[in-house]
Formats: C-alpha cells, sequence, structure tokens
C-alpha cells in the first residue's frame, strides 16, 4: 500500500494506550509513535537545563538548539535527546511531575505538532498515540480511536505499574496524580484532551490487555477493509 495510513489512538492516562499501541503497531506491520514520550523527553530537557515548567519560551529556544529524536531503528522506537537514549529516565516522577505544564505550552506543542508530522512524512503506516492525535495532529487519519477507561481503574494499573518497578504507591494517591493530569491536559487551550469528533471509543475498563489489543486489531482492520465513516477519518 503506498497511500499513508494513520491510526491515532488518544485517551486519558492509564488506558493502556501506549503498551497496546505498541502491540497493535507490531501485529498490523505499522511503525508506532508514542507522543506522550516525546513530551517526556522535552520536561526531562527542561529539567536538565534548570529551566521551569512554566516558561514556555526558554523550553522552546532549548528544544531549538537540542535535537529530540525518536529513533525507529528499535523495537519498540525510543526516544534520544542529542543522541542519548532517554527512554527509562523519561519514565521518573520528577519528570511525570511537570511534563503535563510542560505540554501545556503553545510554544512546546507547536514544535512536537511539526515533528510528529514529520515523522508521518517517513512512516507512512503510523499507529500513533497521545491526546490529540486525532483531534489536533492528524484530523484526517484514517481511523480515530478514543481510549477510556474509569479512572479507579485507570489509577490501578498506573499503581500496578509502578509498584512493579519496585516504587512503593497506594491507589489513592495514583488517583490524585492522574486526576491532576487529566483536569490539566483537558483544561489547557492548546491541544487538549479531547474525544475526537466521530471517534471509535473502546472503554477498556473491563477488558483485559489481550482483549484490548484484539479489539483494536478487529477495529483498525474493519476499518480499513470498508473504509467506513464511523471510524472517525477519512477513507482510507
Ligand atoms: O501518555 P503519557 O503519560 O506518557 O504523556 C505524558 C504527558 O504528555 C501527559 O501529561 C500529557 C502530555 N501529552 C500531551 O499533552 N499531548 C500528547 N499528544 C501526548 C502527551
Amino acid at each position: 500500500m503506498s497511500r499513508s495510513v494513520i491510526v491515532t489512538i488518544d485517551g486519558p492516562a492509564g488506558t493502556g494506550k501506549s503498551s497496546a499501541s505498541a502491540l497493535l503497531a507490531e501485529r498490523l506491520g505499522f511503525d508506532m509513535l508514542d507522543t506522550g514520550a516525546m513530551y517526556r523527553a522535552v520536561a526531562l530537557l527542561a529539567l536538565e537545563a534548570g529551566i521551569a515548567a512554566g516558561d514556555g519560551a526558554l523550553i522552546a529556544a532549548a528544544l531549538d538548539r537540542s535535537v529530540l529524536q525518536v529513533d525507529f531503528s528499535t523495537q519498540p522506537p525510543i526516544i534520544r535527546i542529542d543522541g542519548r537514549d532517554v527512554h527509562i529516565r523519561i519514565r521518573d516522577t520528577d519528570v511525570t511531575s511537570i511534563v503535563s505544564q510542560v505540554a501545556s505550552h503553545r510554544e512546546v506543542r507547536q514544535r512536537m505538532v511539526e515533528a510528529q508530522r514529520h515523522v508521518a512524512l517517513t512512516h507512512a503506516r503510523l499507529v500513533t498515540e497521545g491526546r490529540d492525535q486525532g483531534t489536533v495532529v492528524f484530523p484526517d487519519a484514517a481511523v480515530r480511536i478514543w481510549l477510556d477507561a474509569r479512572p479507579e481503574v485507570r489509577a490501578h494499573r498506573r499503581a500496578e505499574e509502578l509498584r512493579a518497578q519496585g516504587i512503593d504507591v497506594d491507589d489513592a494517591a495514583v488517583l490524585r496524580d492522574i486526576a491532576n493530569r487529566d483536569s490539566s491536559d483537558r483544561g489547557r487551550s492548546e491541544g487538549p484532551l479531547r474525544q475526537p469528533v466521530g471517534a471509535v471509543v473502546l472503554d477498556t475498563s473491563d477488558l483485559s490487555f489481550a482483549e484490548v489489543v484484539d479489539r483494536l486489531e478487529a477495529i483498525v482492520r474493519e476499518c480499513l477493509a470498508a473504509a467506513k465513516a464511523r471510524c472517525g477519518g477519512v477513507s482510507a
């Protein structure tokens, strides 16, 4: 297939977007773009440069002096800053605690949107996940999906992930963190977290990880085969 086929997967934190998107992309033979990782890398850049998370202009200037690269030579792809692999470091709590604020700046979002569209030029079959992929970055994507889950389920999943990494947390604290991040992501004026109009909605609250990936694969294959309007995009 020579035409570009983009599948967007958006939704709040803790819906399992990243891991489900990675496996979905593998099954479809598509590349996968984790746009949250890109914003996390920008947050790390700000931390390392000693720039306040609220200073969009300084963060943008630091970005312009750096090379932020999504390296597709590994599976799943990893994120690099000036060649340095930061894909583990960007998951640390100091990054997580400021990323939503860093991602709220217009100057930062403009650069990320441009970089994400650039990736799509060279990776024509792409599963891309984040908060604004189906609304702002690729509104004409062939398939647009909204993943959701009840907040307490999302908090429990995130807490289990952190415990698996040896980090001691309780579900209530994680739920507060997720609620804060959701409200900040939804409330910003630039690229807010929002369900794309017409997107296919999948609530993962009562599904296992395997079931989520199976459902996603079925949705995409059905949409691409039938080019249905209900897939939330233009025909593939
Ligand atoms: O999916 P994640 O938790 O790794 O995302 C990290 C943060 O980045 C999250 O608070 C929202 C922000 N983000 C965004 O604003 N736009 C995107 N397309 C992806 C993530």
